[in-house]
């Protein structure tokens, strides 16, 4: 296991929605260890907050408004960082959305296709922009975060699983893909932490039952985004592509793939009887 400054003693990285929950945990763990870092995200003020805090740490911050849902503003993005640092190391692809609800009820069009433009079209736009950026200075590491909802599928959640799961697909695809360009993958499958995702007004309006049960649980879980940080980072460093941070999120990996069966029938028993997540306000 070499560590990321070893690998990339230019320290250059860009995460996208690092002005919350894990991407800002990740600027300011990469900060301490002395990286250039790409402070992104959709508010001004929250990035000049992030890019502060940054530089407080140990830091250097670039500032950049980063949408995305926009194709172009990743592309300005790689020409900011290839002006300012002659090119990029590591890409995070962070930012992300989360929803619930019945898919003949709450998921509405819209809901579907919010949560593909955040969760999905970034990480398809990041990577395309970002692989030629990292392949002219010989190599680099793209991160992208998945999320345990797309191994588990939980009810309810239909469209936050289906996003995931993409994320999770495109990420191994990735990984064998671009083996020859010396760029790794990985790919992050973290359960419930504390964060600002269940704190959208869709999301707190959530009438489903599971949708309800695992934003109580990521409101009331004691796991850091910053743990979950840290644990990706050692996930990179060791070369794996699934970094999967909390043991419910290894028990579901290794459920859903070696029984798929029985987790399906586990899953439909807990939710039937209102069992388990799926018994909010308990
Ligand atoms: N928290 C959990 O339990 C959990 C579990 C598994 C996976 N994840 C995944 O972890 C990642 C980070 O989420 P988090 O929990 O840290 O949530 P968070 O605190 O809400 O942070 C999400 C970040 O993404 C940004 N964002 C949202 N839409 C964006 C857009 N269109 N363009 C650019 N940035 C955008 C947000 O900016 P604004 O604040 O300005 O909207 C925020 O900075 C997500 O991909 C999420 O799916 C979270």
């Amino acid at each position: 296991m070499s560590s990321l400054e070893q690998r990339f003693p230019n320290k250059r990285i860009l995460i996208t929605g690092a002005t919350s929950g894990l991407g800002k945990a990740f600027a300011l763990e990469f900060a301490r260890r002395g990286w250039r870092i790409a402070v992104t995200g959709l508010d001004a003020a929250e990035i000049m907050e992030t890019a502060e805090a940054v530089r407080s740490a140990g830091g250097e911050a670039l500032e950049m408004v980063l949408d995305v849902t926009r194709c172009e503003h990743f592309e300005a993005a790689a020409q900011r960082v290839t002006q300012a640092w002659h090119g990029l190391d590591v890409l995070i692809n962070n930012a992300g959305v989360s929803d619930a609800g019945r898919m003949d009820g709450e998921l509405t069009l819209d809901n579907w296709r919010l949560l593909m433009d955040v969760n999905v079209w970034s990480v398809v736009y990041g990577c395309r922009t970002f692989i030629p950026v990292l392949k002219k200075v010989g190599g680099g590491h793209i991160l992208n975060v998945a999320s345990g909802a797309g191994l588990g599928c939980l009810p309810e959640m239909a469209s936050y699983n289906a996003t995931k799961a993409a994320v999770v697909a495109i990420s191994a695809t990735l990984k064998t893909e671009l083996i020859t360009d010396d760029i790794d993958v990985t790919c992050a499958c973290p359960t419930a932490f504390r964060s600002n995702i269940a704190n959208n007004d869709r999301v707190r309006q959530c009438t489903s039952v599971a949708g309800k049960g695992i934003m109580e649980e990521i409101k009331r879980t004691k796991v850091t985004a910053e743990s979950v940080a840290q644990y990706i980072i050692r996930s990179m460093e060791k070369g794996k592509l699934f970094s999967l941070p909390q043991a419910d999120a290894r028990a579901m990996w290794a459920a859903s793939r070696w029984m798929p069966e029985k987790y399906r029938n586990l899953l439909t028993y807990l939710f039937n009887k209102r069992m388990w997540l799926f018994a909010p306000g308990k």
